[in-house]
């Protein structure tokens, strides 16, 4: 199915994009330019962010691209502030740069968990703090933060990844209510994909002694069934239609939809989907 992102919620409007050198950050960035907003582009991959604003640019959009660690607290708050000045005011913030991370509870180390916790959940608390006055003052703002699936149902071998994409699915949620109990004229969408193929297995953390490259071909073969540009797509028709939350992909629906009606027989589905994809017990590291 093509969808159309209608122009009016994007057409000279000033966009901020977090982890737009890749993956659905990218795709977001180029459909929002295509759309006619302004650009404001971040990420730590300087290569990658350069080839989406080279391509954003190439259609005419105006495009501010900066190196910006979203886990530096200091830095996104200045950032935020020139954005501000550059553009003179901020309507929407996607705050999509996010980590994975594979590793069972009894294995995994706990830098490892905190640090996807500074991404997943923290980049998004930071980001979101910096730039919600000015969305405010937008008088029309919109915040889109992107969960996953996994802030949706839990998975062995993911409990950092979930518990950080629940985290920001909670931070997320509440921010909507606030901003709906205040009257603040702003809009929030908690965007939770399914399997999209992006950079995200190239750059997978796991557990010391399990393989990564292995459990990121069977994500790569068997779970990234939807590209960024559909991802994009949908996300951008969710922002149009101000939904609460957008859920990509129908595998990602009907999981989601299992985990409402059967909480337990959802957990003891992932049990078995993860030994049917050879993730259970995780795949070891041949060194
Ligand atoms: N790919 C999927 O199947 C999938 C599914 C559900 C949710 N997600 C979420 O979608 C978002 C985008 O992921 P993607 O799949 O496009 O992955 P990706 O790796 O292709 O893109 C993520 C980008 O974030 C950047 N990034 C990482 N750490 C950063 C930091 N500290 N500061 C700034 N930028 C940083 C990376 O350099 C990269 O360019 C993530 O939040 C991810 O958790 C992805």
């Amino acid at each position: 199915m093509t969808r159309r992102t209608g122009t009016t919620r994007f057409t000279g409007k000033v966009a901020v994009v977090t982890g737009a050198g890749s993956g659905i950050g990218r795709a977001l960035a180029l459909r929002l330019a295509g759309s006619g907003a302004a650009l404001a582009i971040s990420d730590v991959d300087a290569a990658g962010l350069a080839e989406t604003a080279d391509r954003c640019k190439a259609g005419g959009a105006d495009v501010k691209a900066d190196h910006l660690d979203v886990t530096d607290r200091d830095a996104v708050v200045s950032y935020a502030g020139d954005v501000l000045t550059r553009f003179g005011t901020v309507n929407q913030l996607y705050n999509n740069a996010g980590i994975a991370y594979y590793g069972e509870v009894e294995r995994a180390r706990l830098e490892d968990v905190e640090h996807i916790f500074k991404v997943n959940f923290w980049g998004a608390v930071y980001a979101t703090t910096a730039f919600l006055p000015h969305l405010v003052a937008s008088g029309d703002g919109h915040l889109v933060t992107v969960s996953s699936l996994f802030g949706l149902i839990t998975f062995p071998g993911q409990s950092a990844y979930n518990a950080s994409k629940f985290a920001v699915r909670g931070f997320t949620e509440a921010l909507r209510q606030e901003m709906l109990a205040a009257r603040h004229p702003v809009h929030v969408t908690c965007v939770h994909p399914g399997g999209i193929r992006t950079g995200i297995t190239r750059r997978l953390a796991v557990a010391d002694g399990l393989d990564a490259d292995a459990i990121a071909g069977v994500f790569d073969r068997r779970l990234a069934l939807h590209s960024p540009e559909m991802a994009a797509a949908v996300i951008l028709d969710g922002v149009r239609r101000r939904r609460a939350r957008v859920v990509v992909g129908a595998e990602a629906k009907a999981l989601d939809w299992l985990a409402r009606v059967t909480p337990s027989g959802s957990q003891r589905a992932g049990v078995l989907m993860a030994r049917l994809l050879g993730l259970s017990p995780s795949p070891r590291s041949a060194l």
